[in-house]
């Protein structure tokens, strides 16, 4: 098995085990996110709550939904044997990502850990909508690499909320700081981090592929 189909093979774990845990967690475990809306102290407004669960829900599914449909698209296998999954599917993906952006939206402004979190929030949600609409951009005008490289750092994002809790946790139980306050710190780093892995990931390939600009790499 040559090192890229290992690659993609272990994204596809990492992937599929987050859904299932996501989908579990936030529908059978705790649906009414009892643990998660515990840490919401001091709100400068009101969080109407039959309302924030549901747009959490759909929040959840889209976000799942990208996740799965963005991991499809980078399966060489599946965009030789069809184009047309691949395009449909990588609709699907601009589709769930609009979602989750919309639903992101309305409930960063009450976000864990006040203001400052919000702020993050909202700076992600116009980062993930530029860079998924210039790799959108960049399929239309036939940039196939350049194409790639932008869903790459698009799907980063996909592991937004993996990486939040990630850092939350670390900064919460490992150097005992508060959970609002891990949480912030958690989105902020999140988005660093992610940038950063997405980078190091287009850099390591055009590497490897020592890269003119045409062929296909996923
Ligand atoms: C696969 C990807 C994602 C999944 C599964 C997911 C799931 C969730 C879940 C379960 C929550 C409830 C609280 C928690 O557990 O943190 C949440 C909250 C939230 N998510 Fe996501 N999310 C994802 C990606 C994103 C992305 C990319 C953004 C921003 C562009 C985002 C923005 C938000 C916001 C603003 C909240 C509210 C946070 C708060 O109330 O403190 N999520 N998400």
């Amino acid at each position: 098995m040559n090192k890229r189909k290992i690659w993609f093979r272990l994204l596809a774990a990492v992937s599929s085990a987050f859904i299932i845990y996501a989908l579990v967690k936030n529908f059978i475990i705790d649906p009414d996110a009892a643990a998660f809306l515990g840490y919401k102290t001091g709100l400068k407004r009101e969080l109407k709550l039959p309302q924030w669960l549901n747009v959490m829900y759909v929040h959840v599914v889209f976000a799942c939904l990208a996740m799965a449909a963005g991991l499809l698209n980078f399966s060489n296998r599946i965009f030789e044997k069809s184009r047309k999954f691949h395009r449909i599917n990588g609709y699907i993906y601009l589709l769930s990502v609009l979602i989750v952006i919309l639903t992101s939206g309305y409930m960063a402004p009450y976000a864990t850990g006040g203001k400052i979190s919000s702020m993050g929030f909202n700076a992600l949600n116009i980062l993930w909508m530029i860079i998924t609409t210039i790799a959108f951009v960049q399929i239309k005008r036939k940039q196939i690499v350049k194409h790639r490289n932008w869903m790459i750092r698009s799907y980063a994002f996909c592991f937004t909320n993996m990486m939040i809790h990630l850092i939350t946790t670390l900064f919460h139980y490992g150097f005992n700081m508060s959970y609002p306050s891990s949480y912030t710190v958690g989105i902020y780093g999140a988005i660093a981090l992610l940038l950063i892995i997405a980078e190091i990931v287009v850099r390591t390939i055009d590497r490897f592929q020592g890269n003119a600009g045409t062929a296909r790499q996923a």
